[in-house]
């Protein structure tokens, strides 16, 4: 919720938060949203790692699974998913079985289209327009039940969830990279933002992979994975891939790196993630990265590794090898 809307919204609306609401806020993005509420009945419900981090740091409690305790109110910081939207509407009206819901959104997160679409299944009590964004607020009890968001299977038999990336089919870029990768890599390796386990699942085709370090920051698509790769070689990292230290050098790293953070575009995190890289390789050792063409990865890796060339690629794609990497 920014904070502009939610200053605006108790200056005009004051009874509707009460510091002693026993409240669930899913999904802040930040610490800073959470003030106007009194941390010690507030729980925070999010499963991106980064984010848990700082909340957790200014000493907001964090959950990843919806308690069994009930609570007075709910706000709902909208995702760009739509689908992820609605399951956590739906969350939202099993936590808080009598009492508030508010959901928010700027504008570019579709808010607009998940208040118009709710609008025909609950009485709306208020929707307020502030800040490129909206507020929009009703109360329970109420049954939406159809919002629920449940795992789903798509090609290759893989199965996802609203809200993940590539959530709905492989994405293309990873497809290219995937089928380099099924042959030829060996020894210990980390897939950094491995999503929900394409790239390794591919990887691990070859039977020359001792241990594959797999790391993501969405504890959704971490769980997932761990059903598509069933396999002893694989150790699983709920974390921040820019904080991951590899236990021992590895001989290769795989990634389709993410340049956006939290549905803003931030294409630093992909230079940021190719350092890390670096960082974690023997100096023999190989990043196997694919990317949009578009992005310009190739100046940080020439600072970061020794040579480089492109595999493969496409007209919106790149995949790039970088070897022997440079220790700073
Ligand atoms: C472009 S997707 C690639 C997913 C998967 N490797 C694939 O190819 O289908 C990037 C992934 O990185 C994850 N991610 C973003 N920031 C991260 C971070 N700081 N640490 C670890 N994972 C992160 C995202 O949640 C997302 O699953």
């Amino acid at each position: 919720m920014s904070l502009e809307r939610i200053k605006f919204v108790q200056s005009k609306f004051g009874s509707l938060f009460q510091k002693s609401d026993l409240t669930i806020f899913l999904n802040p993005d930040a610490p800073s949203y959470c003030l106007s509420f009194a941390f010690e009945r507030l729980v925070a419900y999010q499963t991106f790692y980064p984010v848990v981090d700082q909340l957790e740091t200014a000493g907001i409690k964090c959950v990843q699974n919806i308690p069994e305790q009930k609570f007075d109110l709910a706000i709902v910081t909208i995702p760009k998913s739509k689908k992820l939207a609605r399951h956590f509407i739906y969350l939202a009206t099993k936590a808080v079985p009598k009492g508030l819901i508010v959901i928010d959104g700027d504008k570019t997160s579709g808010v607009e289209s998940v208040i118009r679409d709710l609008k025909k299944k609950v009485k709306i009590d208020t929707v307020v327009s502030k800040a490129h964004g909206k507020t929009a607020w009703f109360k329970t009890p109420t049954n939406l039940d159809e919002y629920k968001d449940i795992p789903s299977r798509i090609g290759g038999g893989f199965e996802t969830q609203a809200g993940v990336f590539s959530s709905d089919e492989i994405d293309p870029a990873s497809k290219l990279l995937g089928d380099i990768i099924s042959s030829g890599l060996s020894g210990t390796g980390a897939d950094l933002g491995g999503g929900w386990g394409y790239l390794t699942a591919r990887a691990l085709e070859t039977k020359d992979i001792r241990e594959l370090h797999f790391i993501e920051a969405d504890l959704r698509a971490l769980t997932l994975a761990k059903s598509n790769v069933n396999d002893e070689r694989v150790k699983f990292c709920w974390g921040n891939a820019l904080q991951w230290e590899a236990p021992k050098p590895l001989d290769f790293i795989i990634m389709n790196p993410p340049f956006h953070y939290m549905g803003r575009a931030l294409p630093r995190l992909g230079a940021d993630f190719i350092k890390v890289a670096s960082r974690n390789l023997k100096k023999s050792g190989s990043l196997l990265m694919v990317a949009n063409r578009h992005l310009p990865y190739e100046d940080i890796i020439k600072g970061h590794f020794r040579s480089f060339s492109e595999l493969s690629g496409s007209k919106k794609f790149k995949v790039i090898c970088a070897e022997n990497p440079i220790k700073l």
